[in-house]
């Protein structure tokens, strides 16, 4: 395949960095541009935290402006309060945006994507004309809904009716330098501002069902982990299911990335684990055979009825939550002719 020109917006940060790991050693996309804001004017080398690849160390971080950045594709981990305003601009000057920010995540012509789950959304992009952009924006979801939605979606066939689900979020989630130690250590904190309503109207969005909504009681915690998102769910849907009809769904699940063999793509996006204490973020947020991109479940047992099933997943916040995802999906744009 030929290759591909990306850009990194924000390259310091927590996503920016896992960006240039999994894109030095991509096969046809290119790291050609990164910009950021106070690290402005410094080279890759000086500023990540981990070995630079020896071909992009000099690269020179330059202002977050479209006219500063080479590239077909631009990567945006930007904080929210400026990823609004400038990732317009990027595809007002002909970009294809893939945003792992959320202003853009819930406007009903932007694909919010899990490219699994719902590869059909791409065709909002008909719609982004509408703007008169030159370019276009996708959208990735917040981190904790992408596990949520990928174990959702093979429950999909016994009528998913409501979602009670308690999460305990890694700190690498908070970007960086994210929740201060002497709040966190020892400790565990009850709230996330803003999580617990992206979980229910993005997953809402993700599986087609704002219509028809799933009803969603989400509690969202902060735990002393690093990376890795643990969910413990309860789900009760409209038909008589069994744990085992469950396992079975999730065993055989895959999508549109899996039929393309797209690089980034696991060969399984939900790994089952049988002992009664997994997953756990420490030894499964790297399962699969793309490290990072898989959902690891386990505790699968019936819930409060028999139409009713219970769950605990891990998921990486960073990889499959946030960079790795938004590459799967541009890797399935380039594949599927959008790029
Ligand atoms: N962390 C996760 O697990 C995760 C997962 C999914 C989605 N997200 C979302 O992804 C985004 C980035 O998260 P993060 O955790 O990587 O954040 P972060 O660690 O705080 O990094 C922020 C980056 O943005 C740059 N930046 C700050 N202000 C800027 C400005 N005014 N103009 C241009 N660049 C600016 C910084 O550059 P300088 O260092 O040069 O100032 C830095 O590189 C957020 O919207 C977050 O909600 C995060």
């Amino acid at each position: 395949m030929k290759s591909v020109d990306v850009a990194i917006l924000g390259v310091s940060g927590t996503l920016g960095q896992e960006y240039v790991k999994l894109l030095s050693r991509h096969p046809f996309f290119r790291i050609r541009s990164v910009t950021g804001y106070t690290t402005v004017g410094k080279t890759l080398r000086e500023v990540l935290e981990e070995d630079v690849p020896e071909s992009i160390g000099d690269l020179e971080i330059q202002p977050t402006q479209p006219k500063k950045v080479d590239a077909d594709i631009v990567f945006s981990p930007l904080p929210n309060d400026v990823a609004r305003k400038t990732e317009e601009e990027f595809a007002e000057a002909g970009f294809t945006v893939v945003t792992d920010a959320s202003p853009h995540r819930m406007d009903p012509d932007i694909p919010l994507i899990i490219p699994e789950v719902n590869p059909e959304q791409l065709s909002l992009l008909e719609s982004q004309k509408k703007r008169g952009w030159d370019g276009v924006i996708v959208a990735t979801p917040n981190c904790t809904a992408v596990g949520v939605a990928i174990t959702l979606k093979p429950l999909e066939p016994f009528g998913i009716k409501s979602v009670v689900a308690t999460t305990m979020q890694a700190l690498s989630g908070a970007g960086y330098p994210g929740v201060p130690s002497l709040d966190i250590t020892d400790n565990l904190i009850p709230y996330i501002s803003g999580e617990e309503e992206k979980v229910a109207s993005e997953t809402n969005k993700i599986l087609g069902r704002q219509a028809q909504p799933i009803h969603f009681a989400v509690t969202a915690t902060r735990v002393p982990v690093i990376d890795g998102h643990t969910v413990s769910m309860h789900v009760e849907l409209e038909e008589n299911v069994s744990p085992e009809d469950v396992e079975e769904e999730m065993s055989n699940f895959n999508g549109r990335p899996q039929e393309l063999r797209l690089p980034t793509a696991p060969e399984k996006p939900i790994i089952l684990l049988r002992h009664t204490n997994r997953p756990q973020p420490r030894l499964d947020r790297n399962a699969g055979s793309v490290p990072g991109m898989s959902v690891s479940v386990g505790r699968i047992r019936r819930g409060l009825s028999d139409r009713s099933v219970q769950y605990v997943h891990v998921s990486n916040n960073v990889i499959r939550g946030g960079a790795g995802g938004a590459i799967l999906t541009a890797e399935l744009m380039v594949a599927e002719g959008f790029v």
